[in-house]
């Protein structure tokens, strides 16, 4: 199974580099019918802090107000061994191990394409992380959900990127991380509402509760968590992530897992909740759901990859035979890689059978 998650990301990756061509070819649909999973939520809601989290690496730009400008399309991938590294679509060949640099290169890249104001732009920055320690995923970082422009953004700020937001997370195959700060009232969530517009019966969402250590004394989220308070299709996950104070002083992603673990397992109230909190729990969860919804599609992607592969023959002729240009090339290896991908279906297809069970 994992390597049939790593061939989505790789199929990911292609149909982006082809990028301009897709228009005529069948790979829009390709990439729409393969799972990935975005976070959406208000400003500040702790969007970035989360993923930071599941992938369990310090590289995204945090904080108050609006840092997150562009989507970020950050591919996982698990390797045996050897030390983790980094890689942009836009710089291709250059390995990053220092991760402090991948968040500058994210924020500069940013600027690069909206200026240095607080603009937003819907052109995704697409990222690769190759690491030992983390589990084969796609993950979509989005700018916040606001209700108001500030200086420097013009009024249509609000509805642009409530619509960015939603072109990513209506896509059937999109699964939801709505993110709702626990020191807000549930029933104001940003999150909660568009998730809610897309996927009705909650059938993709996944509810994350953060800034549980904010809460007023005298409250808490046990209501919450325990699904009383709002109802999902999936269990609530509650997780708290790093403070601004503990950002400032530069607080490590062990230390802040271990401070997590030990805030669930400590405390009274969520003491017997402890077992399904926090943020490593819920990217071990997110990684079951994915293999699950793939193997779902299994029958339904691999007529797609054999229809797609007989297009994209049909394109190569037309073209006339591997081409050195651009475009010839790009092809051919989409096609090597919709042969693998048909190729490991048709395998996984034997073991998920009626009769098979696997
Ligand atoms: P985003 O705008 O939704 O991406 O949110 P960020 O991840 O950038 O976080 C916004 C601010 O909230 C940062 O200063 C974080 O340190 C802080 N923050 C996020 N989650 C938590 C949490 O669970 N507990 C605490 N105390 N602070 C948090
Ligand atoms: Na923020
Ligand atoms: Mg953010």
């Amino acid at each position: 199974m994992e390597s049939l998650i790593s061939l989505v990301n790789r199929i990911q990756r292609a149909c982006t580099a082809l990028g301009d061509y897709g228009e005529e070819s069948a790979l829009p649909t390709l990439w729409d019918s393969l799972p990935s999973i975005a976070v959406v939520g208000g400003q500040s809601s702790g969007k970035s802090s989360v993923l930071e989290s599941v992938v369990g690496k310090d590289f995204l730009p945090r904080g108050s107000g609006i840092v997150t400008r562009r989507p970020l399309v950050l591919q996982l991938h698990r390797i045996d061994e050897g030390r983790e590294y980094a890689e942009f679509l836009h710089l291709p060949r250059k390995k990053f191990t220092d991760f402090a640099l991948v968040r500058k290169e994210i924020q500069d890249e940013t600027d690069r394409e909206t200026g240095r104001s607080k603009q937003i732009s819907s052109v995704p920055i697409h990222l690769s992380i190759y690491s030992p320690n983390v589990v084969n995923l796609t993950l979509i970082d989005l700018p916040g959900l606001t209700k108001v422009a500030v200086e420097g953004q013009p009024d249509s700020i609000v509805a642009d990127i409530e619509n960015m937001v939603r072109s990513f997370i209506e896509k059937p195959n999109c699964i939801i991380l709505a993110i709702s700060p626990a020191n807000q009232d549930l029933a104001t969530s940003d999150a909660i509402k568009i998730a809610r517009e897309v996927d009705p019966k909650g059938e993709r969402t996944f509810g994350v509760l953060t800034k549980i250590d904010l809460m007023d004394k005298g409250t808490d989220a046990v209501e919450i968590l325990e699904g009383k308070a709002y109802r999902l299709q999936y269990p609530w996950f509650g997780v708290v992530n790093r403070s601004q104070a503990d950002i400032n002083k530069n607080v490590d992603m062990i230390a802040a897992r271990r401070r997590e673990r030990e805030y669930f397992a400590s405390s009274p109230d969520y003491k017997h909740l402890a077992h399904r909190m926090g943020s490593e729990y819920l990217g071990k969860m997110l990684s079951k759901h994915l293999e699950t919804v793939i193997k779902s599609r299994i029958p339904g992607l691999q007529s797609l990859v054999s229809k797609t592969i007989a297009e994209l023959e049909a394109e190569l002729s037309r073209l006339g035979k591997p081409v050195a240009t651009d475009a010839g090339g790009k092809l051919y290896m989409i096609m090597e890689i919709c042969r693998g991908f048909d190729q490991i279906y048709k395998e996984h297809l034997d073991g998920v059978r009626p009769g098979g069970d696997k």
